[in-house]
């Protein structure tokens, strides 16, 4: 039997990789993997929600039920809090970014960005949610509270990303860069343990992974390269909850695709705490993320919290495709009325 490596154990011995080694993104790296064990609790507790009480009411303890999602939030934000390395957060539950006070005097130099709960829509019935989470090095100074400027950076600039996918079993995936690591969740142990060393995405797969249902709401020119995915026999796929279906295609190859819509004219996905964090993951695994303006992902720029951006994003092969047939079928100026 190999030998287990905890999550823990595994930040510990990458610190010295980073450029900043102090320890300081260790700790917030561990900060979340103890929310994320938290989160995983409570999510798989849904099921029991009637017994246990609906949201709004009092439960068994007496404690107000909070929507899933809150819950996470407040978990994740409570656990960041914690060692001090953090300033501020962005989350999609909040309208604005929230500054973090210092902890014993100490200036924190990172921001996190999250989509505490994604995919919150299958919890009632049962399918697989996730948390996302992008972490950046403070551009503001570190004496001060933090500010919007230190949010509004580009997937570039991100020094660590990850996600925990709440599904079969529960595993947590993060990149600071220097590859991707997968760590399952063993509850026996309540310990994450490397399962997935240095994750590589195939070159291509047999899946695309888009909300059909939309097909007439698409561009012409995105309908074509659906239409496309079919005649080529790929297989659709379509949780519902991004977190899932990238996971999916990162361990299987394939495409995803959130193109602009009529409703959401800009994509429905955020940019900084869905689609750049995800994109990180993916490109270090050796895929690609782009928009459907085909410019890379990380290297928009962000100019809200909450900004939407279109997504393509998989197995390199397949993008580039994905990219080369859109530029082949685009018909300058022709936008399908909306
Ligand atoms: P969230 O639950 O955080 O709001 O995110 C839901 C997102 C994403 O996870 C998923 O891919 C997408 O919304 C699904 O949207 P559609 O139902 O429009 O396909
Ligand atoms: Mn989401
Ligand atoms: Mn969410």
């Amino acid at each position: 039997m190999n030998r287990i490596i905890t999550l823990d154990e595994f930040i510990i011995k990458k610190q010295k990789d980073f450029d900043f080694a102090s320890g300081e993104l260790t700790g917030l790296l561990r900060d979340i993997g103890v929310a994320a064990k938290i989160v995983n609790r409570e999510v798989n507790k849904a099921g029991l929600v009637n017994i246990l009480g609906t949201e709004g009411e009092a439960n068994a303890s007496g404690d107000t039920v909070q929507k899933l999602d809150m819950y996470a939030n407040d978990k994740l934000i409570d656990c960041l809090k914690n060692s001090g390395e953090c300033c501020g957060i962005a989350s999609e539950e909040n309208e604005d970014f929230i500054p973090i006070p210092p902890v014993a005097g100490k200036d924190a130099k990172y921001v996190v960005v999250f989509d505490p709960l994604d995919g919150s829509s299958n919890i009632d019935v049962n399918v697989s949610v996730g948390t996302i989470f992008g972490i950046y090095r403070r551009k503001s100074k570190a004496s001060g509270p933090c500010e919007l400027q230190d949010f509004l950076q580009k997937g570039t600039d991100l020094v660590a990303a990850g996600y925990v996918l709440y599904g079969t079993s529960t595993i947590l995936v993060y990149t600071t860069g220097r590859g991707v690591n997968g760590f399952t969740l063993d509850p026996t142990i309540g310990e994450f343990c490397l399962s997935h060393r240095d994750i590589k995405i195939p070159n291509r797969g047999n899946y695309y992974s888009v909300n059909q249902g939309y097909y007439l709401k698409f561009d012409v020119e995105m309908r074509r390269y659906i239409d496309h995915c079919s005649d080529m026999n790929l297989r659709m796929r379509y949780i519902g909850s991004m977190v899932s279906d990238i996971h999916r295609t990162l361990l299987q190859g394939g495409i995803f695709l959130y193109p602009n819509t009529r409703k959401y004219p800009k994509g429905k996905l955020r940019l900084l705490y869905e689609c750049n964090p995800l994109a990180f993951i993916v490109e270090q695994a050796g895929g690609k993320a782009i928009n459907t303006n085909l410019e890379r992902i990380m290297e928009q720029d962000a100019h809200e919290l909450h900004q939407r951006e279109t997504i393509v994003i998989g197995s390199p092969e397949m993008v580039d495709e994905m990219k080369a047939f859109i530029e082949r079928y685009s018909i300058p100026g022709y936008k399908v009325e909306g």
